[in-house]
């Protein structure tokens, strides 16, 4: 057994805005299953909270430039796994978690630096792990700090540092007068080190001090090494490709499956199909579409509206598929543009169109089991968790063959196209409309999805080979 100690901006149920929290959610229980050690920290925002939360540490300070910040160590237990929260009011208890009013917060460097200097001291007083394991930009300063500040501690140099990227996309970047307000030496702002085009960039900090690196699917794990996928990071990956492994997400049928969903008006199985039929239906109504929507495929989109999912690609088509016997409807907010996009074509088109903007978990279900058809057609995907739950709720997906969307999609359990073109989207939803007119065909496309098992065991088992070779090296 080995002690892990993860770190992440983001952590399901107790918060979330994408993928990364539903992956910090699942895999340290599936760790803790398979005999590790697990506790991950993350920040007590507004609004985590829980009944069983209990206060594990008064006053744990943390010193940044002089400053000593109060942290007070909030816990829970859940499934073997200790959740610890870092309650620092002046950072985390705001308004938004990474942004307000569209703007980022301007000291989010401090913010996350902050995180990674409690969790170095929840080591260091709390309990000492034997694998830090840390989740993309905002945990990324946990191995820099480590490196160059607690070079002397062995009780923190004895700990192996692990790196997973999420999204390359995503990495954290700051004005040089970031360095001395992390109180980082200026020897590590160079090319070889965390500065990047002139800027403090904190993933590329955890990148080069991390001992290994992973991401979420073997693709991507590729891609990230060429100059199309690597956001200008690509020659390090490349340098690193020795210490980089794609370990593919796994999902957690806890909370995605249509047999037990709480959220569904009618669960259903691959035995009993009927009640994706009530579910449709519902949808149909709650959005106020025609009851003739009923007769024609119904697509479904669950999304952050960021510039990554491909909704440029929707936009080049709206118009031709408003002429196909279909229905669409998103769920979804972000980039105001696409927001915008999705508020005009229900305009135009209220009986082929429906969105909702905002985030729902509970619509997130409903949309998943009422559609006929996902639709993820993204410019580039680390590994994507819709497009695994839709196959799960008989709701094959249309996706780009790219990241994890490449790894978890066969021509039979969905439909995939290669080139990121409105063309080739077209041709592969019009392809994808016919088939579903063969409704007995259709059911074997849903029913070999249903099937596919996607659960963490085998991803964890990954990650565990992993901390064991860490261990020995
Ligand atoms: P990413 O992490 O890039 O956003 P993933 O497919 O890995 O993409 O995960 C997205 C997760 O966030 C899924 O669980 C999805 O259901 C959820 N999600 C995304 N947008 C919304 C929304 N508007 N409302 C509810 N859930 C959402
Ligand atoms: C990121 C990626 C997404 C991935 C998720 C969880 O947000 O965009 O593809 O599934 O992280 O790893």
């Amino acid at each position: 057994m080995s002690k892990i100690l993860m770190v992440a901006s983001e952590v399901a149920p107790f918060l979330k805005t994408g993928g990364l929290a539903d992956v910090m959610g699942s895999l340290p229980a599936a760790l803790v299953r398979a005999g590790e050690s697990v506790t991950v920290v993350m920040p007590r925002y507004r609004g985590v909270d829980a009944p069983d939360f209990y206060r594990l540490r008064e006053d744990l300070p943390v010193w940044l430039n002089g400053f000593r910040h109060r942290t007070d160590i909030d816990a829970c237990d859940r499934d073997g796994v200790r959740y610890l929260f870092v309650d620092a009011p002046w950072f985390y208890n705001r308004d938004g978690v990474y942004s307000s009013g569209g703007k980022d917060w301007g000291d989010n460097h401090i913010r996350y630096g902050v995180l990674c200097l409690a969790a170095l001291a929840i080591a260091r007083e709390i309990e000492s792990p034997d694998i830090f394991h840390v989740h993309d930009w905002q945990a990324a300063l946990l191995p820099v700090y480590q490196k160059s500040w607690f070079g002397g501690d062995p009780r923190l140099m004895r700990a192996r540092t692990l790196l997973t990227i999420h999204n390359l996309g995503y990495q954290g970047q700051f004005g040089p007068e970031a360095m001395g307000e992390l109180g980082l030496e200026q020897r590590l702002f160079d090319a070889g080190e965390m500065e990047f085009h002139g800027q403090v960039n904190l993933l590329k900090g955890g990148l080069v001090a991390s001992d290994w690196l992973t991401t979420v699917s073997p693709t991507y794990g590729r891609e990230i090494q060429t100059p199309e996928y690597g956001f200008g990071l690509d020659g390090l990956l490349r340098a690193r490709s020795g210490n980089l492994t794609g370990i593919l997400n796994g999902v957690d049928y806890r909370d995605w499956d249509p047999a037990t969903d709480r959220f569904l008006p009618a669960n259903y199985s691959p035995e009993e199909l009927s009640g994706k039929l009530a579910c449709k239906r519902d949808l149909i109504e709650y959005f106020g579409l025609p009851p003739e929507a009923m007769e024609r495929p119904l697509i479904g989109i669950v999304s952050r509206f960021a510039e990554q999912k491909g909704f440029d690609l929707i936009e080049h088509i709206a118009g031709a598929l408003a002429d196909e016997p279909m229905t669409l409807i998103a769920l979804g907010s972000g980039s105001p543009h696409w927001e915008n996009m999705f508020r005009n074509l229900t305009t135009w088109r209220p009986d082929k169109f429906a969105h909702w903007i905002g985030f729902s978990n509970e619509m997130a279900h409903r949309i998943e089991a009422g559609s006929d058809i996902f639709l993820m057609p993204s410019r580039y995907e680390p590994c994507g968790l819709n497009q695994i739950y839709s196959l799960k709720y008989g709701t094959p997906p249309i996706v780009r063959a790219t990241g994890g969307l490449d790894d978890t999609i066969e021509e039979g359990t969905g439909f995939k196209f290669h080139e990121h073109s409105p063309d080739a989207l077209l041709e592969t939803v019009r392809y994808a409309i016919r088939t579903w007119f063969d409704r007995d065909g259709w059911q074997d496309r849903m029913k070999r999805g249903m099937a596919k098992d996607f659960s963490w065991d085998q991803s964890a088992r990954a990650y565990q080979d992993l901390y064991s070779h860490l261990l020995t090296r």
